[in-house]
């Protein structure tokens, strides 16, 4: 079975879901196939705009590079271009699910359901400090690092 592809979406796609995009493509980077892997948002405020500038050097300090990626609002399309599309909260998922179309094929996720079978929020470090990206950085690595596993 090929890897699937995978749309992580947070709500302004430039804190966590560009995080968890730039640590799945680090940790499938040695992969003979490599996914397609992408990130958006619920919201629009940020189109175009590199990541926070926090998450950029919370991945940097571990070897992985964001600054190269853009910001975008999840698209009606999305839902039949990805396998999976996973939300980092669940306000954010409880949007996809009302955004979803009737011709949707992709599967919906909760991250941390995904990941660790819980139910449990990547909390929004939008308004924290660097440390609160650094722990987010660490919830995103572990769980894609079992993501990963579970498609190997
Ligand atoms: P993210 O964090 O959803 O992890 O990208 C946020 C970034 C921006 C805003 C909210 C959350 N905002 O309100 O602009």
């Amino acid at each position: 079975m090929p890897a699937p592809s995978i749309l992580f979406v947070c709500l302004g796609n430039i804190c966590r879901s560009p995080l968890a995009e730039g640590i799945y493509r680090h940790l499938t980077e040695a992969a003979s196939e490599k996914p397609v892997i992408a990130s958006a948002g619920i919201g629009g405020w940020h189109v175009g705009n590199p990541p926070d500038r926090r998450s950029i050097k919370v991945a940097a300090a571990k070897g992985i590079d964001l600054a190269h990626q853009r910001a975008r609002q999840v698209r009606r399309d999305d839902f039949v271009d990805f396998d999976l599309v996973v939300a980092m909260d669940n306000s954010n998922l409880a949007r996809l699910e009302t955004m979803m179309p009737a011709e949707a094929t992709a599967r919906l996720h909760l991250f941390a359901d995904l990941a660790f079978g819980t139910r449990q929020d990547v909390p929004d470090p939008y308004y924290g400090d660097l440390e609160d990206f650094e722990a987010v950085y660490s919830m995103l690595f572990s769980g894609c690092s079992a993501v990963v596993a579970k498609f190997e």
